[in-house]
């Protein structure tokens, strides 16, 4: 029998040096960002092992006694934080969320409108055509919200008439993931309920943003249903919840379960209340500290020559920055050259994409997010200090300069923040 000891030790040391990588770089991916330690005991507990399908209280398994009551408050915590009637916190993931309000909300067959993946928006909103999940999984068509590029947001007036001449309309997704500024639901509210249409609003990025008080407050300007990750700019365990008004509570709870999900992943719910309760203590600042740091690194990053997305509006009200870098490479072999030099960001697909010739693999983007950079207590000067790194980065020809300002930099920002207690970024080892 062979000894599997030694690939079992591999593994470790490989997640070692992941967080002493991480540990050395700036991490900028727009969909991450850090838990504070007791959340991430919290997702290693026994929780992680355990069944409990369906609603608490209604479950079909037994040894509930805690789970119920944790989940109850998860519920309790996260419809304060959203000012909810309804939240649903079993969904795994955001993409989960979303098939759940497709299944609640509509038929195969029906028409949804949302955004096209260049104009920012999500594969789970995507057509048939390319494996979309709203297209390939629920069989909706798609149809897009008309896109303003120099506004870098949906075109009110040209969606009125693409709306007004569908047959019908069944869901209008809202929400995106190039997400600069906040999308405009009432202004599109009566066309879309004129077509007897429900309003989502896909809040996977800026949930953390929308709970803080910043951007915008969708359940108020029309939305009756919102999904979200929670684990982007909401700094919590990797999963997904929905939340909305009580007259779509029922067929919602239904098609998560026994819908979209079997077993929900207790020790992710548990991770879930924990979070919520840390935002509604410090979600406020640390949200207004997170778009603070976006348009700081905005400016400085078009001050410094960088071609800048959404100049017209002040380039951000997110947590994300975008930049056209199509006069350098493209966004796949940005992202590799960056990467290379310990600045850790993704591709981005950007408006005019599709017309270059350009695809998702080599788009014309990069997306830098700060939602990380500010959990881990950096403000504004740091933003300057990054600004200028991710410029000389960005030249290809300074790799060592470029990672010792990185290291030194980070000497000093080792610790999650906004949370009850300061704890270690990477404790693992
Ligand atoms: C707009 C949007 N919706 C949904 C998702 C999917 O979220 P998850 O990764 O939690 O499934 C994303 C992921 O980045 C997203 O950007």
């Amino acid at each position: 029998m062979p000894s599997y000891d030694s690939e079992f030790k591999s593994v470790l040391s490989k997640v070692r040096s992941h967080e002493r990588w991480f540990s050395e770089s700036l991490p900028m991916i727009a969909s991450e960002n850090l838990a504070s330690e007791p959340v991430r005991r919290v997702l290693s507990s026994d929780l992680g092992h355990r069944y409990a399908e369906g609603w608490p209280g209604e479950r079909v398994y037994a040894g509930c006694r805690y789970i119920d009551q944790i989940e109850l408050q998860a519920i309790a915590l996260g419809k304060k934080l959203f000012r909810a009637e309804h939240i649903d916190v079993r969904p795994v993931s955001g993409v989960v969320a979303n098939l759940a309000v497709y299944a609640a909300c509509t038929n195969p067959g029906d028409t949804m409108m949302a955004l096209s993946i260049p104009n920012g928006g999500h594969i789970s909103h995507g057509k048939k055509d390319f494996g979309g999940s709203a297209g390939a999984v629920h069989g909706l068509e798609v149809s897009y919200f008309a896109f303003d590029k120099e506004a870098m947001n949906i075109d009110v007036d040209e969606t009125k008439k693409r709306i007004a001449a569908l047959p019908s309309l069944k869901l209008a997704m809202f929400g995106c993931s190039l997400f600069l500024f906040p999308h405009p639901i009432k202004e599109l509210e009566q066309a879309i309920h004129d077509k007897g249409g429900v309003i989502c609003y896909d809040a996977a990025h800026v949930a953390g943003l929308v709970a803080g008080g910043q951007f915008q407050d969708p359940l108020r300007e029309g939305a009756q249903v919102m999904t979200f990750s929670t684990h982007k700019v909401l700094f919590g365990p990797q999963g997904g919840a929905i939340a909305s008004n009580a007259e779509l509570a029922e067929p919602l709870k239904k098609a998560v379960f026994p819908g979209m999900t079997s077993n929900h992943h207790l020790n992710n719910v548990a991770a879930k209340a924990m979070v919520f309760a840390e935002f509604l203590q410090f979600g406020h600042r640390y949200a207004k500290d997170v778009v603070a740091n976006a348009q700081t690194l905005a400016g400085r990053l078009a001050e410094l020559g960088e071609k800048v997305l959404g100049e017209k509006n002040g380039y951000t009200k997110s947590h994300q920055v975008v930049l056209d870098i199509t006069r350098y490479s493209d966004g796949g072999a940005i992202e590799k050259l960056l990467e290379d030099q310990n600045v850790i960001c993704n591709r981005e697909p950007i408006p005019g994409d599709l017309q270059a010739g350009r695809h998702y693999t080599n788009p014309g983007g990069i997306r830098l997010g700060v939602a990380e950079l500010t959990r881990l207590g950096m403000g504004r000067s740091e933003m300057k200090e990054i600004a200028g790194i991710v410029r000389l980065a960005l030249g290809g020809t300074k790799k060592r300069e470029v990672t010792l300002r990185i290291k030194e930099l980070r000497k000093g920002f080792q610790k999650v923040k906004y949370s009850f207690r300061d704890s270690p970024a990477y404790s693992f080892g």
